[in-house]
């Protein structure tokens, strides 16, 4: 194995629940209904536009494209009001020791995310240069569940797709990966991410020879 990909939000941050919120506000104060918890799993891993369609469609509501470009800005500036106070201490339970112990192992680290404010995020909290490759928002053109932002990433670190590992916390985000031909770890409850090869709650206590063991 040589290549460790991950999602970021949810995986290494807790911005899935940022990103719930700045639409469950949009719902509530422009659309005029609510979006459950549960309904919410459906737009992790998915674009900012595709998001609001399947809202829109949640709510049966239809609008014009300008009154949809306007909310989705709206959306990401709320969104960026949430972000903006993260600090390192934002990085979730177990995820640094997990890239040390990545790095240690002579594995590759690059990110896969479908966020355009990926990059500032991992600013924030200061672990840029713990990534190989950053593969976000900005560098591709189809979200999750399409495999690009993965097969990209794989590609910049020139590393075949069956020799990298996913580590998602979305339904289309564990599709992507094997879309895309590689491993997938789940992080977050096994009941939502059926599909994954192997789900753990968070990356707590996770031994690298350990996880590849159970996953080949
Ligand atoms: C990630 C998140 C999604 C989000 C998407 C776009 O995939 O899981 O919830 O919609 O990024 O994020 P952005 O920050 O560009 O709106
Ligand atoms: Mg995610």
């Amino acid at each position: 194995m040589k290549a460790f990909l991950f999602d970021l939000d949810g995986v290494i941050v807790d911005t899935a629940h940022f990103h719930y919120q700045a639409w469950r506000r949009l719902a509530n104060e422009k659309l005029g209904f609510d979006i459950s918890e549960e309904f919410n799993e459906n737009l992790k891993g998915v674009s900012r536009t595709e998001s609001l369609e399947r809202i829109l469609a949640h709510g049966n509501t239809t609008l014009d494209e300008g009154t949809k470009a306007a909310y989705a800005t709206l959306k990401n500036e709320w969104y960026v009001e949430l972000i903006n106070k993260m600090t390192p201490d934002d990085i979730l339970p177990g995820v640094k020791v997990f890239l040390e112990k990545t790095r240690q192992s002579g594995i590759k680290i690059g990110l896969g995310s479908v966020s355009k404010n990926a990059k500032p995020i991992l600013e924030k909290i200061g672990i840029v240069e713990d990534f190989d490759v950053i593969i976000d928002g900005t560098k591709i053109s189809k979200g999750k569940p399409d495999p690009e932002v993965f097969l990209k990433g794989a590609q910049e670190l020139n590393i075949a797709p069956h020799e990298c590992v996913v580590f998602e916390d979305a339904v289309a985000g564990i599709e992507a990966g094997k879309r895309a031909g590689m491993k997938t770890v789940g992080i977050g409850q096994a009941e939502v991410l059926k599909e994954a090869d192997i789900v753990f709650p968070n990356l707590v206590n996770v031994e690298i020879f350990e996880l590849l063991q159970a996953l080949f």
